[in-house]
């Protein structure tokens, strides 16, 4: 089940997305949390350590690293001729590598950091050009690529902070 968190700035999403995954975490169920959000805040929901010098953990973007991502997941699909071809609605097919949650695989071994109770994706900071209608949605194409390509089943969670709105 993926379960998105969206809504108006500042309405609780970073929150709930936190508050709802630790529960998950804690009863027991697989869960990944994705960070999808422009201000990069649920590593610290997530994991609120307050004592002085600790930093959140912070996930290896999947938005700086699209190409292996790409490249992974179009695995020997002859309809996808390199990671260029490939846009974020692509979706898999013969020869494409599916993901299960938290699997043994390369894109789970590089992305996923634990914060807390709570294994975490994140599509990274935004920077300024990111911003706006159409390049906000280049990063997010990420996380979107990895959803087209995970297999998952029932009682397995996926909860993503969105950006405001
Ligand atoms: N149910 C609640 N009751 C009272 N305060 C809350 C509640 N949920 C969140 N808050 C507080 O509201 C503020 C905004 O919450 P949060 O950061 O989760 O919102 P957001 O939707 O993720 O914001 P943004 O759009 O900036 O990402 C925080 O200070 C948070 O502690
Ligand atoms: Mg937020």
């Amino acid at each position: 089940m993926r379960v998105a968190f969206v809504g108006k700035g500042g309405s609780g999403k970073t929150t709930l997305s936190a508050l709802f995954a630790r529960h998950l975490a804690r009863s027991g169920a697989p869960v990944l949390a994705i960070d999808g959000d422009i201000n990069q805040h649920l590593a610290e929901a997530l994991s609120p350590d307050t004592s002085p010098g600790t930093e959140p953990v912070t996930a290896p973007p999947l938005a700086a690293h699209l190409t292996e991502l790409k490249d992974f997941l179009r695995g020997t699909n002859p309809r996808i001729a390199s990671p260029e071809a490939m846009i974020k609605t692509t979706p898999p097919g013969r020869g494409s590598r599916l993901l299960r949650l938290l699997g043994d695989d390369e894109v789970h071994a590089r992305h996923v950091v634990r914060a807390g109770d709570v294994p975490l994706m994140a599509t990274g900071e935004f920077e300024e050009s990111d911003l706006g209608v159409a390049c906000y949605h280049s990063k997010l194409g990420a996380v979107e690529l990895y959803l087209n390509h995970l297999v998952d089943t029932p009682g397995e969670y996926v909860v993503v902070d969105m950006t405001a709105g």
